[in-house]
């Protein structure tokens, strides 16, 4: 089935929040920020800007009912700064006028005058002067100081990656309007719709039940809409609070870019022991994440750091901590893979050190420590249905390896301006929310007495076509075509309490919990069929082509005329249902348990041509055979595949995040910070299926695609290193991403 959304986006007739038909007498705001990344207020006058004509209010904590508060994980992090500032771009104000343009003038007439405080922008930085959101996490197997005295070969290394900026096309925002009885309504662009809710709820200090939130789609989101779409949100409905208007916030992109986080930059030492056999033996790894100036999901991200930071290998002993550090950057936050990139990261980079050191193929080491069926992962999973093998196997034999490496020498040999590289890249990656408490859905379903159906979900849509396969779901158990089924928004008047879109799992969790609704509808009807085609309980009822079919065998029964005859016997054809992931579940007092549903694996092979000349490089190809399970959807998975890898690529070679001492972000538009474009795609992208029976946790045994492919991406990094090598033999590898043009210059030339 077709993504239902590309016809509209096309079209350019999909709805977004800025979108949403305004009510006559829409205010507009805008947010004063802070222009300093650490200090003191010492005063702020805002009687200039009061005046202009046009200005309704200027809301800042003082106009807030309950709690200025909106951390989701800790209460660390106010609405509205109060007496001190701990990042430049942190909200101060909103200023709320009759039209946008109105608002941005007053905004520059607010006069502002902070103390400076000293601003810590490192992890470095932030370590020595003990500066942390928590305290350090830490997952161990077995000894790992055992592991290295047994260790042939010791190596030891520091790596850095950087931020990532999200990007999303649409900008965050939100539309709040008031209903009756002091209800409010909020159209927003959020990953959470239940956090936008009860975060509001907090800080207006009224109950849940006041405060709607309509989603409809989001133009992306990559994890930057999980959290940090809350504040804006929060901003409308208070202002709505208190004018009883329709207030209206659309960030413009430099002032989205500037005081939202981004993908947490992480600095790490590592320590890894090999035998004989280059078997892994001992892996020590300390990651200092740099959190920003507020936990936001840093210590969660944190956690699926830890737990991705063997990646697809089996590691005998391992000690590793993760260092949540607090800077006077804007709070970093979620974003595709949600710290398991950064981890995974480390050790292929110890990998990668230690082939050089022994001079084996990096290749080598990868596979002698691919994981098998029944090993154990650090925090307590036993490995089941592993398929990391077979996809590494299937890469190397599908695309002919050993030819594709022999070509390569061939033109290295040949070639003195330009070289070639090549990388394989595995990954493994757990499905679920770590923290268990968060892995349920729900879903609602009504079927009209026309037989046409509408179903609700705590899904959202962004541009990962959960939408789609919601439909299909639905489609697929009555056995019709997809046009009878319309998929509602995600709205909290329909479904309560949900999770936000993120981890992969949202097409897993309310599917399955749309699965269960159907099915009890269908349950409910099964008497009715049986008494309209005079049945009994050894007959086989099934649901295909808008007919149902007895023994597979077509029936005379329509679905309309089943409906028709169900609701004349007053049966309810509506159904809320609810799933919980089983199975899973994790002690946090000793970081062991069985957190992940199961692992999503797969093997990307890398290729790459350098301009020795320029520094520049060019993709040939990457060649993926990664895990789906049974797809469900094989269009949107593989364009799922590559839209991750692209992303990850990315973030590995190109995105340079920059922020001066000062806290102030350098890299701030478009022209400053690169992106892929279609030029930097790699010229051929082929994505395999891996074949497999897929795993009955996920939702029609497809497995979860937003995240693992991601990862792919890193191969890149490694497979320009491994050109780089070839044409210069004195270069010495470096784990300091992303790999720019630059970077491999002066590699080239060191
Ligand atoms: Mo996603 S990075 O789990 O919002």
């Amino acid at each position: 089935m077709k993504n239902k959304d590309s016809y509209g986006h096309v079209r350019g007739e999909s709805l977004f929040v800025d979108d949403v038909n305004v009510r006559e007498g829409t205010l507009h705001a805008i947010v004063f920020d802070s222009p300093s990344a650490h200090g003191k207020i010492k005063n702020i006058d805002y009687s200039d800007a009061e005046k202009l004509d046009g200005v309704v209010r200027i809301f800042n904590y003082e106009a807030i009912p309950g709690e200025n508060q909106i951390g989701g994980i800790f209460p660390d992090e106010p609405l509205f700064a109060e007496n001190e500032v701990h990042f430049m771009g942190q909200p101060i104000a909103l200023i709320v006028a009759k039209t946008l343009a109105i608002a941005k003038k007053a905004k520059q007439l607010i006069k502002i005058e902070i103390d400076a405080l000293p601003v810590i922008t490192t992890v470095k930085e932030a370590f020595e002067q003990g500066s942390f959101i928590n305290g350090p996490r830490k997952f161990e197997l077995d000894d790992v100081e055992k592991g290295f005295k047994e260790s042939e070969h010791v190596f030891e290394g520091e790596t850095f990656t950087n931020g990532q900026e999200h990007l999303y096309l649409e900008t965050q925002g939100s539309y709040a309007i008031p209903l009756e009885h002091g209800t409010i309504k909020i159209f927003s662009s959020t990953q959470g719709p239940t956090a936008v809710q009860s975060t509001t709820a907090k800080v207006l200090g009224i109950p849940m039940h006041k405060i709607e939130v309509e989603v409809n789609r989001l133009g992306g989101a990559f994890g930057g809409k999980e959290d940090q779409a809350t504040p804006w949100a929060v901003m409308t409905a208070l202002a709505v609070y208190h004018l009883n208007k329709a207030v209206k916030l659309i960030l413009e992109r430099h002032d989205d870019v500037r005081m939202t986080g981004k993908r947490h930059p992480y600095e790490s030492t590592f320590k890894i022991g090999l035998n004989k056999e280059l078997k892994i033996l001992a892996f020590e790894v300390d990651y200092y994440q740099n959190s920003g100036a507020a936990a936001d999901l840093s210590p969660a991200i944190a956690e699926r750091t830890l737990f991705h930071a063997t990646n697809s290998y089996f590691v005998k002993n391992a000690k590793l901590t993760v260092h949540s550090c607090k800077t006077n950057l804007p709070p970093n936050t979620a974003f595709r893979g949600f710290g398991g990139p950064q981890g995974m990261f480390v050790i292929e980079a110890a990998i990668v050190k230690a082939a050089k050191a022994l001079n084996v193929p990096v290749h080598k080491i990868q596979e002698a420590n691919l994981l098998q069926e029944n090993d154990v992962f650090p925090y307590g999973q036993i490995a089941k249905q592993v398929a990391i093998k077979k996809s590494w196997d299937a890469v190397k034999s599908t695309f002919n390896m050993a030819k594709k490496t022999q070509e390569i020498q061939d033109f290295n040999a040949k070639n003195q301006a330009f070289k070639k590289g090549l990388s394989l890249m595995p990954i493994a990656f757990g499905i679920s929310f770590t923290n268990t408490p968060m892995n349920h859905a729900r879903a609602l379903v009504h079927i009209y007495n026309d037989g046409s159906v509408g179903i609700s979900t705590g899904a959202v849509e962004m541009g990962q076509s959960v939408n789609t396969k919601m439909l299909q779901v639905a489609a697929m158990s009555f056995g019709l075509a997809p046009e009878r089924v319309k998929i509602e928004t995600t709205n909290t008047t329909r479904i309560a309490n949900m999770s936000p879109t993120a981890a992969s799992a949202t097409a897993d969790l309310n599917g399955k919990a749309l699965l269960k609704a159907c099915n009890s509808l269908k349950e409910r009807m099964a008497p009715v069929i049986m008494e309209h085609l005079a049945l009994t309980n050894s007959d086989k009822i099934t649901y295909q082509d808008n007919f149902i079919f007895t023994n597979g065998t077509k029936s005379t029964l329509s679905w309309e005329a089943l409906i028709t005859a169900t609701f004349l016997k007053r049966i309810s054809l509506s159904e809320h249902a609810h799933y919980a992931t089983p199975v899973i579940h994790f002690d946090k007092t000793i970081e062991k348990g069985h957190p992940f549903a199961y692992h999503v694996y797969g093997t990307a092979l890398t290729t790459v041509t350098l301009d020795c000349i320029r520094g520049t490089y060019e993709f040939d190809a990457v060649e993926i055979v990664h895990d789906f399970g049974k797809t469900m959807n094989k269009g949107i998975d593989i364009g799922q595949v590559e839209g991750a890898l692209v992303q990850g690529m990315g973030w590995m070679t190109m995105e340079e995040i920059s922020y001066n001492e000062k806290g102030q972000l350098l890299s701030n538009s478009l022209s400053g910070y690169k992106v892929p474009d279609i030029f930097s795609v790699p010229k051929d992208v082929k994505v395999v299926p891996l074949e497999t029976d897929g795993s009955e946790m996920a939702i029609l045994k497809s497995k979860a695609v937003g995240e693992p492919p991601f990862m792919y991406g890193i191969g890149a990094y490694f497979a320009i290193q491994d050109a780089m090598a070839a044409f210069n033999p004195k270069y010495t590898y470096k784990f300091d991403a992303p790999m720019t043009p630059e970077k491999v210059l002066m590699g080239l030339y060191e």
